[in-house]
């Protein structure tokens, strides 16, 4: 007779795991193998509960997770076939983000690693954005990541999980907010990305002249208030008139317009940067609620071609928060050894590149 293995073969060479999205307004689980199997990709969106405040209600979003969470959890196990058993891990977003709802995802997260005796992943949110073009392609570190969320908008070189290099990032508002406050603006619903690109579909870039903050500027900054405020001028000197479809559709291209060329004149400066410290380097990565619009991947594919860069863009969905970008960002940092504790404190406020040296070992 033989003796029972001490663990199934598949454990040691395939990890298989769980990844817990609540930083904001998706309450998301996902299965993903280390081969970069999605075995399940559950998302269930919050949107129909915010819409009425016109942005995402810190209270109701925790609530909303904890009503929810469980059930999302149970759906990503049976859509991936798998039973908690069969987990090698589990990770979840512990930060930056709304602090009710990563408190839920974490607890829900420790919990199923204490009960099933797996370890645990503690994981950025940009990190997990940032990593999602390995999940999705084959990119080799290190790479320059262009992260443009709702709350987020910065460079980062990726040289491996848990080790970020930031060349730049927005002194005000984000790229996303920016598209959210513009769409508030033209009365077009939130959130305000989907719907200023749709809107721009059928309107001219050209119609009205609108700032591009930093542009010409020497580092790897951003700024989005300047375009935003341009934005409530415009419309306030338009009066009613901004309510007119054909002025909505104008509005919207040219502010789109505005914002991917700031992203392209940044985006530049960045390349120059990183090909100067890291020549080893050949790929362009986007991630984030942002890297989802056409404009702006067109802008950074132009670039990239020039640059004769490889540009790596999630496909749309795995841009906008999801479980299994968060599973896979855990995937990674157990492969590396980088191991939480279960006593891992949620961190509402959380600079990416503070990860850097900090867990290690
Ligand atoms: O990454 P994400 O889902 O959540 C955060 O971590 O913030 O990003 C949400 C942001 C929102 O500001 C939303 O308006 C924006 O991404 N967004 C878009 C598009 N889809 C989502 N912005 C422009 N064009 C889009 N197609
Ligand atoms: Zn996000």
């Amino acid at each position: 007779m033989f003796a029972q293995p001490i663990c199934r073969p598949y454990k040691r060479n395939i990890m298989l795991l769980m990844g817990i999205e609540t930083s904001c307004d998706e309450t998301a689980a996902a299965i993903v193998s280390s081969d970069g199997n999605i075995r399940s990709n559950i998302i269930l969106s919050q949107l129909d509960e915010h819409r009425p405040y016109g942005g995402v209600v810190p209270e109701i979003a925790a609530r909303s997770h904890l009503q929810h969470l469980p059930e999302i959890i149970r759906s990503a196990l049976e859509e991936a076939d798998v039973e908690f058993k069969d987990l090698t891990g589990v990770a979840a977003t512990a930060g930056p983000g709304l602090i009710g709802g990563v408190m839920v995802g974490m607890m829900a997260a420790k919990s199923i690693a204490l009960v099933h005796d797996i370890p645990f992943a503690a994981v950025h949110h940009m990190e997990a954005h940032a990593l999602t073009a390995r999940l999705t392609d084959t990119v080799p570190f290190p790479y320059l990541a262009l992260l443009i969320s709702g709350g987020h908008c910065q460079f980062v070189v990726v040289e491996g999980p848990g080790a970020y290099q930031i060349l730049g990032a927005t002194v005000d508002d984000a790229i996303g907010e920016a598209f959210d406050k513009t769409a508030a603006l033209l009365g077009l619903p939130y959130p305000g990305g989907p719907a200023i690109e749709a809107a721009a579909r059928t309107g001219s870039p050209y119609a009205y002249p609108l700032p591009r903050p930093m542009a010409g500027r020497p580092n790897c900054d951003f700024s989005f208030s300047g375009l935003k405020t341009a934005v409530r001028k415009l419309v306030e000197r338009l009066d009613g008139d901004a309510e007119d479809t054909k002025v909505v559709t104008d509005i919207a291209a040219s502010f789109q317009c505005a914002a991917a060329d700031v992203v392209g004149d940044r985006t530049m400066n960045a390349i120059q940067h990183f090909k100067t410290h890291f020549p080893e380097g050949s790929t362009l990565v986007v991630a984030g609620g942002v890297a989802a619009n056409q404009t702006v991947r067109n802008v950074l594919q132009e670039i990239a071609d020039r640059e004769e860069l490889r540009f790596v863009a999630p496909p749309v969905p795995l841009c906008t928060d999801n479980g299994a970008m968060v599973a896979w960002a855990g995937i990674e940092r157990l492969q590396a050894n980088l191991d939480d504790s279960l006593d891992f404190a949620p961190r509402p406020r959380w600079p990416l590149d503070e990860l850097t040296g900090a867990r290690q070992g």
